[in-house]
């Protein structure tokens, strides 16, 4: 039987249309030397229709911060390892010296259509910041964000984050799947309750950008494993492990020196917080503006969790002197948050080794290790908050031994009434909620 010319010519359409047409690019190496402006050259080469390609079982000298910019359907294959520099001074030089500022990001990513993707496999799809150097000496300031992923569409895959020396990635970018991502920042020799050594500011993910979805996340660090910033919509953030010392799964800080901030629709499901300061945050400045709104933390498991709920709407850095008065009655307003199905037990300790000033950051008046719920909010400035099926112990102790700090004062009107449980300095109560 003869096929028809229009079935033909459709059928030669769709052969041509799904060849791939992306050449392949493969990034050279040499010991000793550093790699980036090899790199470089083929990034610069190879920025559109390509497949750049860091080959398998080689350590790349990522010895420079690099710019990946302008790219356009583009799949960066890394089938081996990036390794930062080990010494802390030529790395805050060379920031610098790119950005003319010391917390720019080492690896920044730009274009439409852009998919990182590592490999499941153990020494593959490795970024390696040697952070340890860093923990061990303590050193807090000018430290570069690893990567900046800002895209628009695109996908980060099977990446492994080693030892980041702070920050692992910002999104600030548009409809952005990240999967199976791994972090590994426990230091060598340090524990969660002490200073010494402790990874801070490990952040896995800052996001402020708009459809993304975190669909597997497996993480031990010294700080947030999610952070939603400032203008982030429609993020989705489900099926993940936050260990060591994580501090949870947060939005913020929002509001620093009177910002007005726009964070909504923001769904955190499935996560397991092992040994984590808190399991969901909210935290905004005293005196900042803005809303936060549509916001769900649900099916959550606390195993030696400090404070599983957490909220502030009148955050200031203890360590640098008294609570600013709230000259404007404006704080970042918070509307619809959802809080349900948390389970598990706190830890003892409602710190951890990122205390380091007295009083402690995150420090609050009577807390005890005993706090299922802290809710310290600005007068009728948050409505529409519900915590349902709360199910959280003390380290010792029962259900019955939990408490919350919350002030019933600062409930808008009637929030009482949907609420969940009783707003008050007291035993965890769970209340009718009423629609
Ligand atoms: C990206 O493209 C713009 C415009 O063509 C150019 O000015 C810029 O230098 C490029 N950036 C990089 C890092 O290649
Ligand atoms: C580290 O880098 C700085 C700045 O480039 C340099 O002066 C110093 O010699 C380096 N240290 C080592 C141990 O290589
Ligand atoms: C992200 O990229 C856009 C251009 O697509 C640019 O306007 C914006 O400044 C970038 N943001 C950051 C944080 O680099
Ligand atoms: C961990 O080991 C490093 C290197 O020996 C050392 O500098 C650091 O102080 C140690 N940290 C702790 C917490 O013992
Ligand atoms: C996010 O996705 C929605 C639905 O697909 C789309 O309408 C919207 O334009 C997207 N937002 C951005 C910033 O791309
Ligand atoms: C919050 O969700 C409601 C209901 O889906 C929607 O109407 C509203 O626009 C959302 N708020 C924001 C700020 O996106
Ligand atoms: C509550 O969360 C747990 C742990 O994620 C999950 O197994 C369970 O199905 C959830 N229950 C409901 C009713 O969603
Ligand atoms: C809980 O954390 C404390 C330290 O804060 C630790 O001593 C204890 O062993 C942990 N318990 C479990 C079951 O992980
Ligand atoms: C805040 O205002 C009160 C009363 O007006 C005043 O006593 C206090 O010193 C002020 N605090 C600061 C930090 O300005
Ligand atoms: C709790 O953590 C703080 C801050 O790191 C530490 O000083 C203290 O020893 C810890 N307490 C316990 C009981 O582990
Ligand atoms: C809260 O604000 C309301 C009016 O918005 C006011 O009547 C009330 O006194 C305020 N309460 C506190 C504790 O400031
Ligand atoms: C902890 O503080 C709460 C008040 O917030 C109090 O009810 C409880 O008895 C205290 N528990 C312990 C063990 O000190």
């Amino acid at each position: 039987m003869q096929l028809p010319k229009k079935v033909l010519t459709s059928l030669l359409l769709f052969l041509v249309v799904s060849v791939d047409v992306r050449k392949n690019c493969y990034v050279p190496h040499t010991d000793g030397v550093d790699d980036s402006p090899a790199i470089m050259e083929v990034f610069g080469r190879c920025n559109v229709d390509s497949n750049i390609i860091f080959n398998t079982n080689i350590i790349y000298n990522a010895w420079s911060p690099m710019k990946w910019f302008n790219l356009t359907n583009v799949n960066i294959e890394l089938r081996g390892q990036l390794h930062l520099p080990t010494n802390i001074t030529e790395i805050q030089q060379k920031v610098v010296a790119t950005y003319g500022s010391s917390t720019a990001p080492w690896f920044n990513i730009q274009g439409t259509n852009v998919n990182l993707r590592g490999e499941a496999a153990y020494k593959a799809g490795i970024i390696h910041g040697h952070g340890q150097h860093w923990w061990d000496l303590g050193v807090r300031t000018s430290r570069p964000l690893m990567v900046m992923f800002n895209v628009s569409t695109g996908t980060v895959s099977k990446i492994k984050m080693i030892q980041q020396i702070a920050h692992g990635f910002n999104v600030p970018g548009k409809n952005i799947k990240i999967t199976d991502h791994y972090v590994d920042s426990v230091p060598t020799n340090g524990t969660r309750d002490s200073p010494a050594s402790f990874p801070f500011n490990t952040d896995g993910f800052n996001i402020g950008g708009q459809n993304i979805t975190i669909d597997g996340y497996y993480g031990n660090n010294g700080d947030d494993c999610v952070s939603i910033v400032n203008k982030a919509n429609n993020v989705v953030a489900r099926n993940g492990y936050c260990g060591f010392s994580s501090h949870g799964l947060s939005i913020g800080s929002l509001g620093s020196n009177g910002q007005n901030s726009q964070v909504a629709n923001i769904l955190f499901e499935n996560w397991v917080m092992d040994g984590a300061v808190y399991g969901a945050r909210f935290k905004s400045w005293a005196g900042g503006n803005g809303v936060a709104a549509n916001i769900t933390w649900r099916n959550i498991v606390l195993k030696n969790v400090s404070t599983p709920i957490f909220i502030t709407q009148n955050y200031y850095d203890q360590s640098k002197g008294p609570k600013p008065n709230n000259t404007a009655p404006t704080s970042t307003h918070v509307q619809n948050f959802r809080f349900e199905n948390f389970s598990g037990y706190m830890n003892p300790n409602w710190t951890d080794g990122t205390c380091i000033s007295d009083p402690c950051w995150n420090y609050v008046e009577g807390i005890n290790g005993t706090q299922g719920i802290i809710f310290d909010l600005y007068n009728g400035t948050a409505t529409g908050l519900q915590v349902k099926n709360f199910h959280v112990r003390p380290y010792k102790g029962t259900e019955k031994d939990t408490t919350v700090i919350c002030d019933p004062a600062t409930l808008a009107p009637g929030a009482q009434d949907s609420l969940g449980f009783k707003c008050w300095d007291g035993q965890f109560v769970a209340t009718p909620i009423h629609k």
